[in-house]
């Protein structure tokens, strides 16, 4: 394979402000200074996983606009292949609203841009990338009929799907269940998705495999990760560290856990690095700013 990790998915510009508390609706509060940086959840995961090391290349749409530039800027420096980053003139680029609360947890709203327009014909025309690649790594923040075709084209080429279904539908298509090997939730994603709101993660995981993924990872947060993909789930420790802002840990989980997948690891193996790797963000402000290189991990 050229690429160990292609992704297929969203860019946004994330535009952030901390506060010390939420605003009520109809009510004003303050905040920090405002925030540019890359974000977007199919963006992030290709920054980890090159900032990683990753051979990585990223399918996806940004305007022609600053804040596309600013993407393909922060994917350059990560080392990221950028010949399928289409750029749409008089698109506005993927934006996202985020909100940092005092304990570094945060709400995002985003406005799709010019990520909506990343189509079936798209990925079709990228066939050849697809191809190249060992794993093919999916959120949901493009059209799910754009998903659908990177399942097809991924499935048709024999790549390993990786899916993060963020933010999650209420339901999720069976087909694309089944393509995933590993389902990648969290634990809000897991309630939604296992039909066990009320379960422990040890339930839920088991649920999700009985509903169709091949296998399933929950990221717990600070409390690392559980992993089904023999007979038995496997629980992951967290790695103990200052939280300061926790915005894209878990695509860096994503991108991470890629990696190691397409160099061969077991799913136990590749979360235990990607857990390393997600608390390491959630070290530092920012989405892609805040991803480590392998020696910062180290
Ligand atoms: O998962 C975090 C990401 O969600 C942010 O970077 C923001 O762009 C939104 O897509
Ligand atoms: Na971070």
């Amino acid at each position: 394979h050229t690429y160990d990790v292609l992704v297929i998915g969203s860019a946004n510009a994330d535009l952030t402000v901390r506060v010390d508390r939420r605003p009520n609706p109809g009510e004003t509060v303050p905040g920090t200074d405002l925030v540019e940086s890359a974000g977007g959840k199919g963006a992030n995961q290709a920054a980890a996983a090159a900032r990683l090391g990753a051979r990585t290349a990223l399918l996806a749409r940004v305007g022609d606009d600053p804040f596309g530039q600013l993407l393909l800027e922060a994917q350059h420096a990560a080392g990221t292949e950028l010949r399928h980053v289409l750029v749409e003139k008089g698109a506005r680029t993927g934006t996202a609203m985020i909100v940092v609360g005092p304990d570094g947890d945060n709400t995002i709203v985003v406005s799709p841009g010019a990520n909506a327009r990343l189509s079936p014909a798209d990925v079709r025309a990228a066939r050849e990338v697809v191809a190249a690649s060992a794993v093919v790594s999916l959120q949901l923040e493009i059209s799910l009929e754009t998903v659908r075709a990177a399942v097809k084209t991924a499935t048709e080429s024999g790549a390993r799907i990786v899916l993060n279904p963020s933010p999650t539908p209420e339901k999720l298509g069976a087909d694309l269940l089944t393509a995933a090997n590993p389902l990648v939730v969290n634990e809000h994603e897991a309630e939604l998705l296992s039909g066990l709101p009320d379960g422990t993660p040890t339930d839920q995981v088991k649920a999700l495999r009985e509903r169709g993924a091949r296998s399933v990872v929950i990221t717990l947060g600070g409390e690392g990760a559980l992993v089904l993909e023999a007979a038995e789930p496997i629980r992951i420790p967290g790695v103990p560290v200052e939280v300061i802002d926790t915005t894209g840990a878990g695509d860096a989980f994503t991108g991470a856990l890629a990696l190691r997948l397409a160099r061969g690891a077991t799913l136990e193996e590749a979360a235990r690095f990607a857990v390393r790797v997600g608390a390491a963000s959630v070290t530092r402000p920012g989405a892609q700013p805040s991803y480590p290189t392998a020696e910062e991990l180290a």
